[in-house]
Order: C-alpha cells, then sequence, then structure tokens
C-alpha cells in the first residue's frame, strides 16, 4: 500500500506539537526518538525524523511528500515550497536585536555592521529592502552569545518568548517575519498520495477549529 511520507523536526521546539497535532489527527506512530524514522499503525504514513534546514531540499527533491515545518525556515531556505496549511503553533518572530546598552534608533544602524545569524537570506532581502548594507557572520546556533563575545554588533535570529534575548543582554529591535507552523507540500507529490494528503488536510481542519 502506497504510504505518504511526512518530515517533521528531530528535535527541538517543533517536535512536540507536531508529533500533537498528527496524534490529534487519530493518526498513531510508535516511536522511538533514536529512530529517524517511524510507521503508522492506523494510517498509511511514514515519518521522517529530519533537521530543520534540511527539509525543504528533501520536499524539493520528493524524498519526503509533506512536512510540519516553520514558515520561515521556508522564507530561508524554500520559497518554491507551497503551503497547503497554516497550523496556528510554534508562533514566533524573526528579529534583529542589539545589546541593551546600544542607543538604537533606526535601521540604518545596522549600515557596515556585523550581524551574526543563522538566516542569511531572510537577513539580506529585508536589508535590501531598506537600503542598509551589512556584513553577515552565518553561525548555526547560539546566535545570541555572538555581539557578547565581540563577534558581531548584532544578530537576527528566531524570538519567541523573548527569554534568549534577555539572557543575553540583548533587545529586540526590529521584526522582520512573524512565522508559525505550517503543512508543507513537495512540488513533486504523487496523485495517488496527493489524496492521502486530503484526508490529512481534513483532519487537520476539524482539529484546529475544535482548538479554537
Ligand atoms: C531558538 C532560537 C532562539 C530561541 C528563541 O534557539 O534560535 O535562540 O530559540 O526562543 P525564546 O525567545 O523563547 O528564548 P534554540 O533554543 O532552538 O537553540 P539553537 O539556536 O542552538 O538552535
Ligand atoms: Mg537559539
Amino acid at each position: 500500500m502506497t504510504k505518504i511520507r511526512i518530515a517533521v523536526q528531530k528535535s527541538g521546539r517543533l517536535n512536540e506539537d507536531s508529533l500533537a497535532i498528527l496524534k490529534d489527527c487519530g493518526i498513531s506512530i510508535d516511536n522511538g526518538k533514536d529512530q529517524l524514522k517511524a510507521t503508522s499503525r492506523n494510517f498509511p504514513l511514514e515519518v521522517f525524523y529530519l533537521r530543520n534546514g534540511d527539509i525543504p531540499q528533501y520536499l524539493r527533491d520528493g524524498v519526503v511528500d509533506i512536512a510540519i515545518i516553520g514558515e520561515n525556515v521556508l522564507i530561508e531556505k524554500g520559497k518554491d515550497i507551497s503551503i497547503a496549511e497554516r497550523l496556528g503553533f510554534s508562533k514566533c518572530r524573526v528579529s534583529l536585536a542589539v545589546p541593551k546598552g546600544v542607543n538604537y534608533s533606526s535601521i540604518k544602524d545596522f549600515e557596515g555592521k556585523k550581524i551574526a545569524t543563522s538566516y542569511p537570506n531572510t537577513v539580506k532581502e529585508y536589508l535590501a529592502s531598506k537600503g542598509v548594507a551589512a556584513d553577515l557572520h552565518i553561525i548555526n546556533g547560539s546566535v545570541e552569545i555572538a555581539p557578547n563575545i565581540g563577534l558581531a554588533y548584532g544578530i537576527c535570529d528566531i524570538v519567541s518568548s523573548g527569554s534568549t534575548l534577555f539572557k543575553n543582554n540583548l533587545k529586540e529591535v526590529e521584526v522582520m517575519l512573524k512565522s508559525e507552523a505550517v503543512l508543507a507540500v513537495s512540488p513533486s507529490i504523487s496523485e495517488e498520495r496527493k489524496e492521502l494528503l486530503k484526508k490529512i488536510q481534513f483532519r487537520i481542519k476539524s482539529v484546529l477549529q475544535a482548538r479554537q
């Protein structure tokens, strides 16, 4: 029997909520957090646990058919990938921040400065739209430490509760975009799997409605 293949975040903030929505849809998955792949007992579906940043490429390659992913990751790396459903959880902002002590007045303050980020494309596009040129220092995690160790003037990263900024003595100065978890679809999904996607979407819609 054909199964639809879904990617979910392997570990991190999206993982739990992603599995919870599948569960609320009546899709049971045996796992195994150590397993990178799991199969549903009661729905023709396979789950692949992947790193966030790798998911757009897996969708593009058709290695997975659908994914639960932060919209911010699609904006950064998967503008060609379509969204079937907005899922209403894992809401966050992608923002620019600087040390609390900085006397910040406008985006122009970033001109010629170094910005540490894991979202280079998003920052580049935002700065270009404002006519500001800055140097990007690309790092994959713990971005908020960069200004404290003299690596950058400011940072661009995800802000959710704001506690990471707070703990690192930073303040949010520009909100570049708002994001939430979405159900993304591979451009090359087969007709047969599209039918399975429709069933999942139907269930998701009623789960989201019940959650309101
Ligand atoms: C994410 C993100 C921010 C933080 C935002 O990092 O990169 O640092 O969460 O959340 P908050 O506003 O609620 O503090 P994460 O903890 O996932 O680790 P990483 O940056 O090392 O990937
Ligand atoms: Mg972080």
